[in-house]
């Protein structure tokens, strides 16, 4: 079986403005200058503007292969009365190819649950772009020794009405580790992936790529990218400033 692909992507939230945002690929291309885009043929980068921001990132990206970028959710219609919802269609129109579900943000913040997480990733795969779709337990649930259960019913119910033909990446983020600093151990990281491999290919989904996220820095990616079931990294915090994500995707390229 081939191996995953290696993704990179940059999950900026509710930061930068479409102004910030030109900002930060000017000075992408002044650094990186004629190879901008490029991390070797495994890695590909994938940008997770806010919603207001994603033209501004279309019309940067350059028609670069391995430059892609999407919505940080979007709703399961194409249109309508939906007052405030993402549209996946313009994500479409506008050239992106992702679309990020279930980020413990999402969860917590704004009440998503996994049954309409479900009709989200499958209304994503109909129209042909590839759901990134996250998973986590918190301090509490990882305490109480519940972490395998909670990912597993994050998996089974998110994922149930995912076609297993059509692209999916997931992405496993502790809750604990967002934002805090506090990556997980690379014992925790190679236990927690092996067993969401193991899920997914309980449910038929082979050769998903799972990627690690939760406090990446260039300083741990390249030790955390070497880890069995790791397939790259959804970068928080490090991946607003261009220099850092960068070093996070160059370090990731040296793993692979
Ligand atoms: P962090 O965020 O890298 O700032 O921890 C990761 C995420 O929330 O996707």
């Amino acid at each position: 079986m081939t191996k995953p692909q290696t993704w990179i992507a940059a999950n900026w939230k509710m930061n930068k403005t479409p102004k910030e945002t030109r900002a930060y690929f000017e000075e992408w291309l002044r650094v990186g200058g004629e190879s901008a885009w490029e991390f070797g043929p495994d890695v590909s980068l994938v940008f997770f503007p806010p919603a207001t921001s994603i033209e501004t990132v279309a019309q940067s990206r350059n028609t670069k292969p391995g430059f892609m970028f999407g919505s940080q959710n979007a709703y399961f219609e194409k249109s309508g009365a939906y007052t405030g919802e993402i549209s996946a269609e313009v994500v479409r129109e506008l050239g992106g190819q992702f679309v990020l579900l279930g980020h413990s943000e999402r969860r917590t913040l704004f009440g998503e649950v996994d049954a309409v997480l479900a009709k989200k990733v499958a209304f994503v795969q109909s129209l042909g772009l590839t759901p990134m779709y996250c998973i986590g337990e918190t301090l509490a649930e990882r305490e109480a020794g519940k972490t395998g259960e909670v990912l597993k019913r994050q998996l089974k119910e998110g994922l149930s009405l995912a076609k297993k033909d059509q692209p999916l990446v997931v992405a496993y983020e502790p809750v604990w580790a967002i934002g805090t600093g506090k990556v997980a151990t690379p014992e925790q990281v190679k236990e927690t992936h092996a067993q969401v491999r193991q899920e997914l290919e309980a449910l038929g989904l082979m050769n998903i790529s799972i990627l690690y996220g939760g406090s990446v820095k260039a300083d741990n990616a390249g030790a955390l990218s070497k880890i069995p079931n790791v397939n790259g990294f959804l970068v928080g915090g490090a991946s607003l400033e261009c220099q850092s994500f960068r070093a996070i995707a160059m370090a990731t390229a040296a793993g692979v």
